[in-house]
């Protein structure tokens, strides 16, 4: 996108859109594994964000409960509550699938969790310093992490509103829920940069947070991956081919494409790095306007 059109995007960008939780549900029930007809690589790829995301989401939402009372700035508070609320019910919504998709499908989840459960739980759970000075250092650098992930989670946002999964035999509620998320990802994408800022607006600690998040991201996510590819009991594929199939589908604009991921990555190091310019409200609000599950919980 050029700086004329990014510049024209920004001006028809809603104000001041108010942050708040959808009470959505999904029915499971006749979502096929494959829920990308004849995709079974992308269709189980897509598949670990249900396994990856809700562990990651509850700690954003302790992170932030731990920093609430040290804000002053009640817009900024206020935007911090309407987040937490979006990614518990994001969380919610995962943790469901997991049960009523994945495992109902024959995949045993159970170990991939006990990963994520121990990475979040144990290695990114805070630190029992003694002094206070040390452990309000510990969650900003936390909350520097946070910003770093949700750098991410708004890149997949954008992804999944504008990829080509319309031009292909799509299951609606596995679409639907990927939507949803990523369109509230989109809206709330501001919010913890914007709380790391406040608390601690040093480029140098914005910089170690994303380098360490590139690290830990990649291998999770590529772990994540190959363990649902061969729990899947109907795929069974070479790593090579694994990785063809992912370029594939990244070609085909149903994967997201991993020079896209590197630009956006780049970006972020950018001094003057803006968060609103990764995604556009204006088209995530317009789609959980039309979203059937949050339509559903707004009636
Ligand atoms: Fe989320
Ligand atoms: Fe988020």
């Amino acid at each position: 996108m050029t700086a004329d059109e990014q510049a024209q995007r920004q001006a028809l960008e809603p104000l001041g859109v108010e942050l708040h939780a959808r009470n959505v549900t999904f029915d499971w029930s006749r979502t096929p594994l494959h829920w990308i007809a004849g995709e079974p690589v992308a269709s189980d790829i897509c598949c670990i964000l249900h396994l990856v995301l809700p562990e990651g989401e509850r700690w954003f939402c302790e992170v932030f409960n731990e920093a609430l009372p040290f804000v002053k700035d009640e817009e900024l508070a206020t935007a911090m509550r309407g987040f937490i609320g979006q990614e518990a019910m994001h969380a919610e919504s995962h943790d469901k699938a997991v049960g009523e998709f994945l495992e109902a499908r024959g995949i045993d989840t159970g170990p991939a969790l006990r990963q994520v459960e121990y990475i979040f739980r144990k290695i990114l759970a805070p630190r029992s310093q003694k002094s206070d000075r040390a452990r309000y250092n510990d969650m900003v650098q936390r909350l520097w992490l946070v910003a770093a992930i949700e750098h991410y989670t708004a890149i997949l946002g954008d992804f999944v509103l504008n990829c080509a999964w319309d031009e292909y035999d799509v299951d609606p509620t596995m679409a639907d829920i990927c939507r949803w998320h990523g369109a509230e990802e989109v809206e709330h994408r501001s919010v913890a940069h914007d709380v790391a800022m406040y608390f601690d607006p040093s480029y140098l600690h914005r910089c170690r947070a994303m380098v360490i998040v590139v690290v830990a991201l990649l291998a999770v996510l590529h772990r994540a991956a190959r363990f649902v590819c061969h729990e899947d009991p109907n795929l069974s594929m070479s790593y090579p081919r694994l990785w063809f199939e992912y370029l594939r589908g990244s070609h085909r604009n149903i994967l997201p494409k991993v020079r896209s991921v590197v630009r956006y990555t780049l970006l972020y190091f950018d001094p003057r790095f803006d968060p609103a310019t990764v995604g556009s409200t204006a088209q995530a609000v317009a789609y959980l306007a039309t979203s059937p599950a949050a339509r559903r919980a707004a009636a």
